[in-house]
């Protein structure tokens, strides 16, 4: 299962492409690339900060809880690959998730390397735990970075029966290729989003609606048909 931002966005989080998304009002190349962060600190910082911060208002939704029900039923048979950098996938009782784009409570330190949770805003410099520099950055991934987990999530597509994405657009790879890859090794592939995606012809079964509503009733039937 591959989940973007249109899973959160009836829980009040942004998405990037629709319009009022996150890339209307900022340039990738200003606060989502390394190099940005190498020119202009301070305002990378601030659009992460300030994400993180609208974290704290937000809250699950029916599709999160869906999932999270699902794994309940499925257990490890369920994996979920996120492209979101939000906690609401574990917030609604996920266990099994891998933020392949990174997570924004957690941030990297570029002396050391380690990864801690995020205590105060980044912006402020606060020390890394684990060296006490104060040059942690964000631990997302930017554009140019390789996203993280790739190995396992290509062991996940190699092996899965069934592969859905739900809330992505499928402009970024290397997730917008995992309907590809899951297809060629045997998967069944459903898409669940608001409306035809970039990649939409690539899935054999494709179901457009807000996620509150489509995914939930997608799993119903899924819990119903495997009793
Ligand atoms: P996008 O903003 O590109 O796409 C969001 C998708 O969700 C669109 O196809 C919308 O139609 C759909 N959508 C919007 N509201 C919805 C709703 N209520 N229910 C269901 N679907 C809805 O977001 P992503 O595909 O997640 O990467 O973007 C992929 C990556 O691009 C992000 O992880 C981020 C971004 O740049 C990095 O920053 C590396």
């Amino acid at each position: 299962m591959l989940t973007g931002a249109g899973i959160s966005a009836e829980s009040g989080v942004p998405t990037f492409r629709d319009a009022g998304g996150l890339w209307e009002g900022h340039r990738v190349e200003d606060v989502a690339t390394p190099e940005a962060f190498e020119r202009d600190p301070d305002t990378v910082h601030r659009f992460y900060d300030a994400r993180r911060r609208a974290l704290a208002r937000v809250e699950p939704n029916p599709a999160h809880e869906a999932l999270a029900r699902l794994e309940r039923a499925m257990g490890d048979d369920l994996l979920v690959v996120t492209q979101n950098v939000d906690d609401l996938h574990e917030r609604a009782g996920s266990r099994r998730v891998l933020h392949m784009h990174g997570d924004l409570l957690t941030a990297r330190c570029t002396r050391c390397d380690a990864r801690s949770p995020v205590a105060a805003d980044l912006i402020e410099r606060p020390p890394c735990p684990e060296c006490g520099e104060r040059m942690l950055r964000p631990d997302v991934v930017w554009f140019g970075e390789m996203p993280y987990d790739l190995d396992e999530i290509d062991e996940a597509l190699l092996a899965c029966d069934a592969f859905a994405a739900i809330g992505t657009s499928g402009a970024v790879y290397p997730a917008a290729g995992f309907v590809m890859s899951a297809a060629s090794f045997g998967a069944r592939t459903i898409e669940l989003n608001l409306a035809a995606s970039e990649i939409t012809p690539l899935f054999e079964d494709v179901r457009h609606g807000p996620a509150s509503v489509v995914v939930p009733v997608w799993v119903d039937e899924l819990l119903a048909s495997h009793g």
